[in-house]
């Protein structure tokens, strides 16, 4: 099982107004168990004002540049993202766990690839990540970056993005789109909307030549990007996304209240970790395995706790339970019958999962 490391920041940079990159001093003999893929994610955990607060970010730097760093934008009354923007200072200590995510392609050094990338304000993150490596391990590969932001001096990473242009000369391109500040050429003023995806489909993007493509940003987003890409004729499977701001849509609401109806009451549930058991019977409090488990004293990785990141992944292997939502699993998880426990809701009177897949 994953498990959180103490380590020390070894810088913070004040990136925006309100974003500050975070770099941590991973010590030699973890560097073997923080090893990455591009597009990962690290989830940090603090005490604060004694609440257990966990949170996910995307690392921003490449593999290949054996540095661990993330960004972290201050959400209004975001408590972890307040700390580490107002509290946190260089040489402080704080717990992470190992890098996981499967926001990511193969590297493929002697493929020439077209990869194509969609992000929102600090959904910039794990594209970095990609970007870096794909340009840096497939020198015959392209990729062109739509970023979308609210107006030039919120652009996360405008500098080093910049001097990527200039190292991947001719394969990086960048349009920037702004939502709160006025251009001269209008169609690059406002978000992503069918009239934009429109043109850019059919003058920016050539469909047939593109390998992959990367998301990450609202799920609205994301949703319609995608499918106006497959609408256009790009292959499903060919769409990669991360969701970085969850809220539940109406459609979620609808499910959630469908699948909380199916809830049996006071299942007993048996939990498989390392190798032991865990016994407890839901609490009528909960409605999700991982806040009984938690509740009753079983120490269980977690992260969001919103269906996003899938830190809480376990497999069903006696009785059934229903996702209230997934934004993690891919479609043959599902198939095998791996949950997120923060979402599975309980639909047998006995239920046995299994954390160690
Ligand atoms: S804790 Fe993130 S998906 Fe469950």
């Amino acid at each position: 099982m994953a498990e959180f490391h103490q380590v020390k920041i070894a810088e913070i940079v004040k990136e925006t107004k309100d974003t500050v990159s975070i770099t941590f001093d991973i010590p030699e003999h973890l560097q073997k168990t923080f090893e990455f893929i591009q597009g990962q994610y690290l989830t940090l955990r603090k005490i604060i004002n004694g609440e257990d607060i966990r949170r996910s970010y995307s690392l921003c730097t490449s593999p290949l540049e054996k540095k661990w760093k993330v960004a972290v934008k201050k959400i209004p009354g975001g408590v972890f993202s307040s700390y580490a923007n107002d509290t946190l200072k260089v040489g402080d200590e704080i717990e992470i766990m190992e890098p996981s995510g499967s926001f990511f392609v193969e590297v493929e050094k002697s493929a020439s690839k077209n990869y194509i990338a969609f992000a929102a304000g600090s959904g910039i993150t794990p594209m970095l990540s990609i970007i870096k490596t794909h340009l840096l391990s497939e020198p015959k590969s392209t990729f062109k970056l739509f970023y979308l932001n609210r107006t030039v001096k919120s652009i996360i990473f405008k500098e080093e993005i910049e001097r990527l242009k200039n190292q991947f000369f001719g394969r990086f391109q960048v349009f920037y789109f702004l939502t709160k500040e006025q251009r001269d050429i209008p169609f690059l003023n406002g978000r992503f909307d069918t009239q934009k995806l429109n043109v850019l489909t059919k003058t920016f993007i050539d469909i047939e030549d593109t390998s992959d493509c990367f998301i990450c940003g609202p799920q609205e987003m994301i949703f319609l990007i995608r499918d106006h890409l497959v609408e256009a004729g790009l292959d499903k499977e060919k769409v990669h996304y991360e969701l970085f701001f969850s809220g539940d849509s109406d459609k979620d609401s609808q499910h959630i209240a469908e699948v909380l109806e199916q809830k049996v009451d006071g299942t007993e549930v048996t939990i498989i970790d390392g190798g032991k058991e865990f016994h407890f019977v839901m609490d009528d409090d909960f409605d999700n395995i991982l806040d009984g488990a938690l509740a009753a004293g079983a120490d269980l990785p977690f992260a969001c706790k919103g269906g996003v990141c899938s830190t809480c992944k376990c497999k069903v292997v006696e009785g059934s339970v229903e996702m209230k939502i997934n934004y993690a699993l891919i479609e043959s998880e599902v198939k095998q019958n791996l949950v997120l426990s923060c979402q599975a809701v309980p639909t047998t009177e006995k239920v046995v999962v299994d954390f160690d897949v």
